[in-house]
């Protein structure tokens, strides 16, 4: 292994990731190489100086895995090689070597909650016998039910990607979980011998340089004890099942043995996807004492916009007063103890700017360049996922045969068979889609975006003739440039790391508000969330005399135009 690859102790502080930035890649969106229509490694690695321009400290690869790829990869058959339709080992070691060689880091995705069905560990545990039939989910069918047939499946659980979470095996006669696609097994975290393999998997990524891991769904990997039915829904054969089973008895214990067997000692960045988790769980998840992870991601607010206590294709309007007092809670949650991590959109989210912003012609790039800024002066790691840096929008297709996305292809099927009107279903889709965030990084102006030289495997937004980051990198007013001064404003002040945050205006329909004060200083930002005009409260603080250290327009104190938003370093705290 050469010296690029595996970074001494010493390039990862304590804390280190505590005032980094990280940038997601979704490699088969990212950039094809090779004219397959695929994003691949080797178009990431040309890719690199582009993010260090950018000053991005961290880069998370989504799954590169072997996989079948029935969920893009987040379906692995092999978790030490890596997809011939991403390239190979080496061009994966190329890849680490090429960022740790630029200053920046490498996350791998963990995705451990399920393994794909044609994993080795899968095929050998569907034989009744096998000595790995228990690292799996296996139950008999419902008592009283013929094995097979309707209603006979153990329980009333829907996966998340719509019909039953079991799926019957008929050599063996017996039910397999699985809480994703039917070719997603959940592993059985009980067994001993499971989380074994599982840090013995991790140790070797590490061994091989990276540094760190995103682990996908991991407060579902300790299941709730009895595995039993939730209350039915009427005119519904299912019932969702993550309130049933996440957050289990045991999920504290096997974040702290990974720590124990993996983490501890090696400096890495680790965030926990955690639907469904609360600001109660997360600070004890990220309570440095307890030695589990350094972050999660929360959902709550990326759940706003839905009908409570429906799923995230029933639709609401999201009022500003209640995202500040979502985004509060954590910040005020997560104060003393653990850390936060900061994001508005990811592969599986929407596109920020077409949610939270206004992806018009004339709102686009001051509502993105806003909507980093907020995100980015709050206290936690931000996240920008591929695209957002330079405003990229939903991609709000308007037939069912645009969408690939497995989720969005059984959701339309789903609900067609339940009644729904077909043009219901696809305006919720063109809104919530995640096929929305998936479509090819619009590099360009030229054929396909400049993303590759074959047929994409999803179609390319139009708007790349306008939206793209070549124009961007060369526009100094650009949301591009606009996030490589946020960037650098972490870095240069350790106000925006360690600031104690607190919230201005809570109930302003119009403006989000708040200051961050550490070491006698202040910083105060006041951004404009809407469409209008809006006037500057005279509760805010006066800002005569005060810096301006970021902003959309050049005003720094007065009326604030449609999505304009500043940062200010006020001289002293109190
Ligand atoms: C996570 C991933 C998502 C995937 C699911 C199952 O939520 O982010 O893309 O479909 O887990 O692995």
């Amino acid at each position: 292994m050469t010296a690029d690859l595996v970074q001494s102790e010493s390039s990862r502080p304590d804390n280190w990731w505590k005032s980094s930035v990280v940038y997601q890649i979704y490699p088969r969106s990212f950039a094809d190489s090779n004219g397959d229509g695929m994003g691949d490694i080797p178009g990431i690695t040309t890719k690199l100086d582009y993010l260090a321009e950018l000053g991005v400290d961290v880069i998370w690869l989504s799954p590169v895995y072997r996989s079948p790829q029935d969920d893009n990869g987040y379906d692995i058959s092999d978790y030490r090689d890596v997809d011939p339709t991403f390239g190979t080992l080496q061009d994966l070691d190329a890849l680490i070597a090429g960022a740790h060689q630029r200053g920046m880091k490498l996350v791998m995705d963990l995705v451990v909650n399920h393994t794909s069905d044609e994993h080795a560990w899968f095929i050998e545990s569907r034989r009744k016998e096998s000595p790995k039939r228990d690292w799996y989910w296996w139950r008999p069918a419902r008592p009283g039910h013929e094995p097979g047939t309707t209603g006979a499946e153990p329980t009333n659980w829907e996966s998340a990607f719509s019909g039953s979470a079991w799926e019957y095996d008929e050599p063996s006669g017996e039910y397999f979980l699985h809480l994703f696609s039917r070719k997603q097994p959940d592993l059985n975290w009980e067994n001993p011998e499971v989380r074994a393999a599982v840090y013995e998997m991790m140790n070797w990524w590490v061994d091989r340089g990276v540094d760190g891991f995103r682990m996908d769904v991991i407060n579902l990997i300790s299941k709730r004890p009895g595995l039993e039915d939730e209350p039915p829904i009427p005119g519904r054969p299912y019932a969702p099942a993550f309130g049933a089973v996440a957050n289990g008895p045991r999920l504290h214990e096997f974040l702290n043995e990974m720590h124990q067997e993996v983490l501890a000692g090696q400096n890495l960045i680790t965030v926990g996807e955690m639907p469904g988790a609360t600001v109660e769980l997360a600070r004890q998840v990220t309570d440095p004492a307890r030695q589990e992870l350094n972050m999660v991601f929360t959902f709550e607010h990326v759940s706003l916009d839905q009908v409570e206590g429906g799923a995230k294709w029933d639709l609401q309007d999201l009022p500003l007063p209640v995202l500040k007092a979502n985004l509060n809670g954590w910040q005020t949650g997560l104060a003393e103890v653990g850390w936060n991590s900061l994001y508005w959109n990811n592969h599986d989210q929407p596109r920020a700017v077409s949610r939270f912003g206004d992806d018009s012609a004339e709102h686009r790039v001051n509502s993105a360049k806003t909507l980093g800024t907020v995100l980015h002066m709050h206290k936690g790691t931000p996240y920008v996922y591929q695209g957002e840096e330079f405003g990229m929008t939903n991609s709000y297709f308007t037939e069912i045969g645009h969408y690939q996305d497995l989720e969005s292809v059984n959701h339309y099927k789903s609900a067609l068979s339940l009644g729904q009107l077909a043009e219901d279903v696809l305006l919720s889709l063109s809104v919530k889609s995640r096929d929305n965030a998936r479509t090819p990084v619009q590099w360009d102006d030229s054929h396909q975006a400049g993303f590759t030289q074959g047929i994409p495997w999803l179609t390319v937004n139009p708007n790349y003739v306008t939206v793209n980051a070549a124009s961007a990198v060369a526009d100094p007013d650009s949301v591009f440039h606009h996030y490589k001064k946020l960037i650098k404003l972490r870095r240069d002040l350790p106000v925006v790391v360690e600031g104690h945050y607190e919230l201005l205006l809570p109930e302003h329909e119009q403006i989000f508000a708040f200051t961050r004060t550490w070491d006698g200083q202040v910083l105060l930002v006041v951004a404009n969330m809407s469409s209008e005009p809006a006037d500057s409260p005279d509760a805010l603080p006066n800002v005569a005399g005060a810096e301006l250290l970021i902003s959309t327009h050049a005003a720094a104190s007065g009326p604030l135009q449609p999505w304009e938003s500043r940062v200010l370093l006020l001289s002293e705290a109190g």
